[in-house]
């Protein structure tokens, strides 16, 4: 093929695997089969190859991803990202009704969309081709995700058809369908991470990866439902979307326009039924004034449209039988006790187990085995019990016996005064407490070490490698390579073995290593004394600096410390009466894991700034450029002398350096004065 032929070629590819991406992601209608499909995309990977200069910036070859964002760059929204009025009642919608009637007349739709439930995004269109995507972050400003917002095939990257604007913007929800949510929890519970709680949470993790190839493999999709810009081809909400339609955007079939309020409670009960059959999750419905002209009459309060509200359904309940109830241990040695439910199928996934949290709330459900009960999704991975059908109870049932010794090394529980859960006091041998205790030491807010998760966690404990923070620095190759942990069969999952292979060993000796340079104030929340979560660890370390004076501080001296009170200045001191903690502390101090402030930490007075990165130009009234500086430092930012993109605030004062300024402009960098900057410290 010559370059005239492959110039050809490629645009042709391109295009035709666009338009097939478009028919089968958006419209749900292939016309070709996948071994077609992937065929077209090997010419065109191989073409893109051979011709590296005719490949198209909206290629769909760049929809795998590639590339590592360390840090999202921020951007301000052009037009402010409001969120919706929301109400659970008719008689709202009802008065939203008579407001609306009262501003602008009976002469007007309604559109009721669907309320996806997912992340919001905005997408920037020049020129019919997709240039930047951003979250809402706080309204204001978001965070520019477009490298992954890429790899989502709904996403058109360049338009069909004409008459959009030279520039625009539409916004919508990018959400995680059920069956995309379900392999990707599936997959993690086999290699042993965390489980995303619902839909939601996965769609929201999803687009702020670091690496936009992983990203592409969460099946990700997006409906868009609000168009803005000046020049849009008609007048009102409706009419835009569909055209939208036909420039390839995925809008929502189940979008309809109402005469009244009453077409609107129609299409609330339709859809509080069927919601359940929808691939994705909705948590109600959105009503919107179709007409532009009459939604600019209606204007906004503060914080949303008076032209548009949101219904949201009630959360989705179902009747089963309780079979049986487990007690679980958790790192701290608080007992759990768990229901398993004959399965149902609730709000789109199979139930099988409910939490009951403790031994009052099962006294106030007053809930019996064989029981039928009521169950809920909040807004956790495991539903709750919030009711039991009484009229049901079978005749012969007794009441729950709270057990009384831990069901997995049997020491006696305790249930000290003002707590509502029992514990387990064996802190040291309760294998779940160990594996717990573990787990909570290498995620990523204590030591961070990805590499390992629980199903690792469990294999290095289960063989008698691991069995404290301190063995984990004792890890070696041998010790590790073809390390083997057979995972049982469960309803739904084949039995699986697992082996450790050279690349997994590399990685986890790797991310232990790294682990080493972790600030102190994460080491102390990792070492898991009870009742010091994230902050409280900040506030001690930054006040007595380091390990030894902890240790050493008597109560009084503890309680000195703002935030500290009686309960965690006791469970300090218990924590370092241990000889046991003391021992593996001195162990894990001598493999060199940080046990004092650094010294430009110990200067830190908050982290309101942590992360984000300042250029400080010209004369300020109330501060020297100088004390501005040092503020930033102090609260965890980075002062830089120059602007890019990846500044988050230039502070200007008088006589801003014009350089500065322009490239701030340009690079959308947020720019803020002396007020403003000293606002944020608040
Ligand atoms: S319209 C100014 N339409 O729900 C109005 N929002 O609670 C802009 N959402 O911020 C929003 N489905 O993230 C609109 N069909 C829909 C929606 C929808 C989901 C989300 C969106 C919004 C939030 C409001």
């Amino acid at each position: 093929m010559n370059q005239k032929e492959a110039k050809i070629r490629i645009q042709e590819l391109t295009e035709k695997i666009e338009e097939h991406n478009r028919l089968y992601y958006n419209l749900a209608k292939p016309v070709i089969s996948d071994y077609e499909f992937d065929m077209l995309m090997k010419e065109l990977i191989e073409l893109e190859k051979e011709f590296p200069e005719y490949a198209q910036s909206d290629s769909p070859t760049h929809r795998v991803g590639g590339g590592i964002t360390k840090e999202f760059k921020q951007v301000a929204h052009k037009y402010p990202m409001l969120s919706l009025g929301n109400t659970y009642s008719e008689d709202d919608l009802k008065d939203f009704d008579e407001r609306v009637k009262k501003a602008i007349g009976n002469d007007f739709e309604y559109v009721c969309e669907l309320k996806f439930d997912g992340v919001a995004i905005g997408l920037t269109y020049k020129n019919g081709k997709l240039f930047q995507a951003v979250t809402r972050g706080d309204g204001e400003s978001g965070d520019d995700v477009t490298v992954n917002i890429r790899t989502i095939k709904s996403i058109p990257l360049k338009l069909k058809g004409d008459g959009f604007p030279a520039e625009f913007e539409i916004r919508g929800e990018i959400i995680m369908p059920r069956k995309s949510f379900e392999k990707i929890n599936d997959e993690r519970e086999e290699t042993g991470e965390l489980l995303f709680a619902n839909p939601r949470n996965a769609a929201a993790g999803s687009i702020k990866m670091q690496d936009s190839s992983e990203v592409a493999k969460r099946g990700l999709d997006c409906f868009l439902y609000h168009m803005l810009s000046e020049n849009l081809p008609f007048d009102s909400h409706y009419e835009n979307l569909r055209k939208a339609r036909e420039w390839g955007f995925k809008v929502s079939d189940y979008m309809v326009k109402c005469k009244d309020i009453n077409g609107v409670f129609s299409y609330i009960s339709l859809w509080n039924e069927k919601r359940k059959d929808l691939p994705f999750d909705i948590d109600g419905v959105v009503i919107k004034v179709n007409s532009y002209k009459l939604q600019e009459q209606l204007g906004f309060t503060a914080k949303s449209p008076r032209w548009a509200i949101s219904y949201k359904f009630k959360a989705e309940e179902v009747l089963t039988k309780l079979i049986s109830i487990d007690f679980q241990v958790g790192r701290t040695g608080a007992i759990t006790p768990v229901a398993n439910l004959e399965p149902v199928q609730l709000a789109g996934s199979v139930v099988r187990r409910a939490t009951l949290h403790n031994a009052d709330v099962i006294e106030k459900l007053g809930v019996r085995t064989g029981d039928m009960v009521y169950v809920e999704k909040g807004g956790d991975v495991i539903p709750k019990i919030t009711g039991i059908e009484i009229s049901k109870r079978p005749a012969n049932s007794v009441p729950v016996k709270y057990i009384e010794k831990c069901p997995e090394c049997n020491t006696p529980l305790v249930r000290k005064e003002n707590e509502s859960n029992h514990y387990c006091p064996n802190e040291e041998n309760c294998p779940p407490q160990i594996k717990g205790k573990l787990e909570h030491f290498i995620c990523r807010k204590a030591m961070n070490i990805e590499s390992l998760g629980e199903g690792k966690i469990e294999m290095l404990y289960d063989n008698g490698i691991v069995n404290n923070f301190a063995d984990l620095y004792d890890l070696t190759y041998d010790k590790l390579i073809g390390l083997e942990k057979v995972f049982k069969a469960t309803e739904n999952k084949k039995e699986k073995k697992l082996s450790f292979k050279e690349k997994t060993v590399e990685n986890i000796l790797k991310g232990v290593e790294n682990s080493k340079k972790v600030t102190f104030e994460r080491v102390l929340y990792a070492i898991g004394i009870r009742y010091v979560g994230e902050n409280i660890a900040k506030k001690l370390a930054f006040y007595f600096k380091n390990i030894d004076n902890i240790a050493k501080a008597t109560f009084d001296e503890l309680i000195e410390v703002e935030e500290i009170g009686d309960k965690i200045a006791e469970s300090v001191i218990n924590y370092f009466r241990n000889k046991n903690n003391v021992k593996i502390i001195e162990r894990l101090r001598n493999k060199g894991i940080q046990f004092e402030i650094t010294a430009n930490a110990s200067k830190i007075k908050s982290d309101k700034l942590q992360g984000k990165s300042f250029v400080v130009s010209g004369t300020f009234k109330n501060f020297s450029r100088d004390e501005i500086k040092n503020t930033i430092e102090e609260n965890g930012g980075k002062n830089v002398s120059s602007v890019s993109s990846k500044t988050d605030y230039l502070v200007s004062g008088e006589n801003t350096g014009p350089e500065k300024y322009k490239k701030a402009k340009e690079l959308n960098v947020k720019i803020i004065s002396e007020e403003e900057f000293s606002e944020m410290l608040k």
